[in-house]
């Protein structure tokens, strides 16, 4: 198993990634794209909003889970986070998220935020034991923020901006 940031994704990588999107959300369409079409459009906006921070795990070829996020300001947003079913409760959905946020941390952020359909209890659920706490309501999503460790003294849009490309384009592994 190992996690790649990636910038680019070839069609056939597009299409394994709408099949993991199709399958994570497989048990509750509530709050999901529906239809190939739609969501490889979804797919290419996550990837445009990210700017790189888009991170995909894989075993082998084939992925099976994928977070991204985008750095809005003040508070960046975690999009989406996907694991396929087989992965769940392994820990993986964790490993995904702490990428994002060191990541965040290491942008000179010291917030994070996201939106969860309200009755997605198992993402929820997630949320929360990682410390992100509700905030606003709009419709059926709910806002969920959380504090973030490390360079919170140093954030600023001058901190993010001195962080390296290189940096930024680090691969981890090991999951
Ligand atoms: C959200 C997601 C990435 C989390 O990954 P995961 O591997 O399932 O997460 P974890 O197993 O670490 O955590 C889920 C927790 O919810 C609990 N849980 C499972 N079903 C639940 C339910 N119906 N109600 C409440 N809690 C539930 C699990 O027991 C676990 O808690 P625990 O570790 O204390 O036992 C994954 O479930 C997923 O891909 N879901 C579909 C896509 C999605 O909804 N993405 C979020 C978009 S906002």
């Amino acid at each position: 198993m190992d996690l790649r940031k990636v910038t680019r994704i070839s069609s056939e990588l597009l299409d394994k990634l709408v099949g993991l999107y199709e399958r994570a959300y497989a048990e509750d369409l509530r709050y999901a794209e529906i239809g190939r079409r739609r969501i490889k459009r979804y797919l290419k906006w996550l990837l445009k909003h990210a700017r790189g921070a888009f991170w995909v795990a894989f075993e082998g070829d084939e992925p099976v889970g994928f977070v991204a996020l985008e750095e809005l300001e003040p508070v960046p947003e975690i999009h989406e986070i996907v694991v396929s079913p087989e992965w769940r409760g392994k820990n993986l959905a964790e490993k995904l998220m702490q990428e994002a946020l060191d990541y965040l941390s290491h942008r000179g952020f010291s917030r994070v935020a996201l939106w969860v359909g309200e009755h997605n209890r198992r993402a929820r659920h997630f949320y929360e034991k990682l410390g992100f706490q509700p905030r606003e309501k709009a419709g059926v999503w709910l806002r969920m923020e959380k504090r973030l460790q490390g360079r919170e003294s140093t954030s600023s849009r001058s901190t993010r901006q001195a962080v390296s490309a290189s940096e930024s384009e680090r691969v981890s592994s090991g999951v």
